[in-house]
């Protein structure tokens, strides 16, 4: 903190006021000064890695009320892998929530009387066991029943799966239970999954970088070939076992043929290993042109007979290797990757190649729908990229194989913020459909800000198609084959776990990955239950911990919503670059069709079908009345759907530019506000998870001031209307660093000019180290000092802050946003909080370049802070 010299304040020491400079803490580095002690009975320390499935101690009490026995020994009725994987997770649940050490028998002779036993088994197995246990009651496939039944002096916890993964998710169901200390005492539960599919995608590449993942390196790839060391691999599969997952794609859907080479697949095989035991089957990308590029063809046509015999006899080597291989994902004719369009060849003919190459080994083809043209004209109002998933298979209908899936995202764009359901799961009746969601979050602040993107989710599955004559046709109906009557479906989440510490970097991310296999084995499940489920889990169930984090949680997607982009305009990030920070301009004028159309007059596409594109007009008649309308058009779909003027009066009253400031405001103080809310959390949650996310936390809430201030800067410049409210381009607490009085640092142009304070900072190219400094001039009191600067990918500059001559705080820029330059992805506050300022004195920032990241600065800001203790103490 350095030293403090005499000036103003109030000595702890002391009774009067006497002239002490006070720096009352340091947001940024809060992480050092506050020491959250252990609590008693607390959960600490944490394994990172151990996610959800802590097995922390629970009150026994609870669970196991008088009259109901704890067990004392498993019953493991099966002997295969995945029961075995089951019967171990029994004994470790318990020992590390109950403090129970269990014994394991696998024999399934006569049972002792007296006995305490959870017995683990399929249906089968149980009914030979026990012939009175049968139940009238079949499971569906996968399924469990968990029953608690007495039986003279023994009492039974009885695990029973339809299969042997059936087991498993029942063995998790009950430990789940018990980490949120629900009695067993009547238990008597059912539960199968709500579709077949139920994988992740992970975008990993052979070299072990891992495509839009935030979290670290290849948990299966490095080098150009799988890991020597899996162990991540099977921690991975026991997490996607827990909530039900069944399948996971290892590589990336920008796939690289050479992986599929025999030495490759040997090594793949050990992944599969890993994954065997969680019941989790191992699937893979394949790039289309695979049998030119690796096969030696002179084509990769879907229709060429050398091609088709190609993609069999690769199938049944993989099979060899890989007995229980789920499938391939095909991402074809889309951002560069090639496909069946070469030869003028329909997706369908493409996958239905590989479909019957898989068949005879029970595997499936996920086609994906995400196929569009990214060289679209931008000058052409009828051109729309929405339009196309729906443009591209609707007509194929009933031409796919039956265990082909098209795995189509959420919305018709990718992964905004907010979008429309896509019409594509509409307009298939006789395909299967899977549903593809992004737990990574691409456009969602890549897990350096919170986002639990289930609600989201819940917007898109709860939305309801109204399709004719096809009821219920809720997204979740129809990807779970309700609504058209479809064997197969389900879900498939981009996931993008890392080797970081937390899987997926943020502590609090993990609910997401958490919450898609929920939801993809019970759609139903609301967004509060899943949040509290996962709390319970992670945290344990304190009420004062739960209550928090589910306020966290659950309103985490709208802040983040307010403060980017909001009416369905999209994220209003970096279109064509890292999709991280702002960069409004960047969707027009290409050929990705993410534009927003904005002019100086009006804002949204216009996708009516009346004067726009036509792309409303691929949903169901009742839903395109209501898009078609401005009447009944939701506000938080209205800039996706229309181009209406900045002065457009929404159902909400204000009009589309005010309601733009209003949310940035809005959303930024919430964001804000996060910290606060996490920081009563202090000794509640584990130290290191704590400090974790209160560090992301303060992150984020400087980065959405950077948000907010380019996107209503954009706005302000480009509509001319003026903020009703007074407070866009306006900053009386601000001092700009071109202004401030520069010792070596020179003023540059920042690109795009939104996202740097009046458009410029100042760089050090000096060798040593440069400083801008101002004189304070207003009035003597407490204050919030922030330093706007930029930290750049390389490098790691060092600033100081200084009061007349006195260092009072000083930080790293070592941080590795993904940027190289000064734009709104490298934007970064540190905030000196509680700072006695008075007229005249100095404030002084030095600089201290390292390797190409030259100290750049933007503008410091001084925000009167602790008002009423200025008062208190004159
Ligand atoms: C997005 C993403 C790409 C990815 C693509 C896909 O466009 O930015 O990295 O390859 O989606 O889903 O195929």
């Amino acid at each position: 903190m350095g030293t403090l010299r005499l000036r103003y304040g109030r000595t702890a020491a002391g009774s009067g006021v006497r002239r002490v400079l006070i720096v009352l803490g340091c947001v940024a580095c809060t992480a050092m000064q506050m020491v959250a002690s252990p609590v008693p009975g607390v959960r600490q320390p944490v394994d990172p890695q151990a996610a959800w499935l802590a097995y922390s101690a629970v009150d026994a009490r609870r669970v196991f009320p008088a009259g109901s026995a704890v067990p004392d020994t498993i019953l493991r009725l099966g002997d295969s892998p995945v029961e075995a994987t089951a019967a171990g997770e029994l004994w470790r649940g318990f020992e590390g929530m109950l403090h129970r050490v269990l014994r394991v028998e696998t024999s399934a002779g006569p049972t002792a009387a007296g006995q305490n036993l959870i017995v683990v088994g399929s249906e089968t197995e149980l009914v030979a066991w026990r012939p009175s246990l049968k139940s009238a009651q079949a499971l569906g496939p996968e399924g469990f029943r968990l029953r608690r039944v007495v039986d003279g002096d023994s009492s039974l916890l009885i695990v029973e799966g339809a299969d042997e993964r059936g087991v498993l998710y029942g063995s998790f169901a009950l430990l789940r239970r018990i980490a949120e200390e629900q009695s067993v005492a009547g238990l008597n539960v059912v539960e199968a999954p709500s579709a077949p599919v139920r994988w992740t995608n992970e975008w990993d590449n052979p070299d072990g970088s891992i495509e839009r993942g935030y979290a670290g390196r290849s948990i299966f790839f490095d080098g150009g070939t799988v890991r020597g060391d899996l162990s991540r691999v099977g921690e991975y599969a026991r997490l996607l076992a827990s909530v039900g997952i069944n399948g996971c794609t290892i590589n990336n859907v920008n796939a690289d043929a050479r992986l599929l080479r025999p030495e490759n697949l040997r090594e793949i095989a050990r992944v599969a290993a890993a994954f065997r035991p969680y019941g989790v089957r191992l699937s893979l990308s394949v790039a289309m042109n695979s049998p030119e590029v690796i096969g030696g063809l002179k084509t990769f046509d879907p229709l060429a007979p050398e091609v088709a015999a190609w993609w069999q006899a690769k199938v049944d080597e993989i099979y060899k290797a890989i007995p229980d291989f789920g499938g391939v994902i095909i991402k074809a004719d889309s951002e560069g990757q090639p496909g069946p369009s070469q030869y003028r060849r329909t997706p369908a003919e493409a996958a239905n190649v590989l479909a019957r190459a898989l068949k005879p080994h029970g595997g499936v083809v996920l086609y994906r729908g995400f196929v569009y043209n990214h060289h679209l004209d931008w000058r052409d109002l009828k051109a729309d990229r929405a339009r196309a998933g729906y443009d591209n298979f609707h007509a194929l209908d009933g031409t796919f194989d039956d265990n082909v899936i098209v795995q189509i995202k959420n919305g018709p764009i990718d992964f905004q913020v907010r979008e429309p359901v896509s019409p594509l799961f509409a307009g298939l009746r006789k395909t299967n459909e899977a549903i593809e969601l992004q737990i990574t979050q691409e456009y969602t602040g890549q897990q350096r800000h919170l986002v639990f993107l289930v609600p989201m989710w819940k917007t898109a599955l709860d939305m309801d198609m109204h399709v004719p004559g096809a009821r219920p046709s809720r997204v979740e109906d129809i990807v779970t084959g309700k609504t058209f009557a479809r064997k197969s479906g389900g879900f498939v989440g981009v996931a993008n776990v890392g080797l970081d510490d937390y899987w997926l970097g943020h502590p609090l991310a993990m609910a997401n990955l958490y919450g898609f296999g929920r939801l993809a084995w019970n759609p139903s499940l609301s967004a509060a239950a899943i949040s509290d489920e996962w709390t319970r889990l992670t945290f344990g169930n304190d009420a004062q911990v739960r209550s928090v984090t589910e306020g966290l949680l659950l309103n985490s997607w709208h802040i983040y919503e307010e403060y980017t982009g909001p009416l369905g305009v999209g994220t209003l990030t970096d279109i064509i670059g890292v999709h991280y920070g702002p960069g409004i301009e960047s969707a027009e004028r290409n050929g990705w069709g993410q534009w927003i159309r904005a002019d100086h007059a009006g804002i949204g596409m216009d996708r009516t079908v009346a004067t726009g594109t036509g792309y409303i007009g691929q949903y169901p008649a009742g839903l395109a009345a209501e898009y078609e309308t401005l009447r009944t058009c939701p506000d938080a779909l209205l800039l996706f759907m229309h181009h209406v003027p900045y002065t457009y009066r929404l159902h909400s009253g204000e009009t589309v530019i005010q309601h733009v400031y209003n949310t940035h405001y809005a959303g930024a103080a919430a964001a804000a506000a996060q910290v606060p809310a996490w920081e009563s959390l202090a000794g509640k949650v584990p130290d290191r998870t704590y400090f974790e996310v209160l560090r992301r936390l303060n992150y984020q809430a400087g980065h959405a001031v950077v948000w907010r201030d380019a996107v209503v800067d954009w706005f302000h410049k480009t509509s001319g209307i003026a903020d009703e409210q007074g407070r866009v381009g306006r900053h009386p607490d601000r001092v700009e660093a071109e202004k401030m009085q520069l010792d070596g640092y020179v003023t540059t142009a920042v690109t795009p000019w939104e996202t740097a304070s009046e458009g410029e900072a100042v760089v050090c190219k000096a060798q040593a180290d440069c400083s801008a400094s101002t004189v304070f001039s207003r009035e003597n009191g407490w204050y919030d000092v922030a330093v706007q600067y930029f930290d750049l990918k390389d490098g790691a500059s060092h600033f100081t802050l200084q009061v007349n001559g006195v260092t009072i705080d000083s930080w790293i820029a070592d941080d590795t946003l993904p940027s190289d330059k000064l734009d709104g992805h490298t934007s970064t506050r540190h905030v000196t909080s509680g700072v006695a300022l008075h007229s005249g004195d100095r404030i002084r920032i030095v600089g201290t370049p390292d390797s190409r990241e030259p100290a750049p600065l933007d503008y410091v800001e001084m925000t009167p802070a602790f008002r009423q203790a200025w008062a208190a103490a004159h």
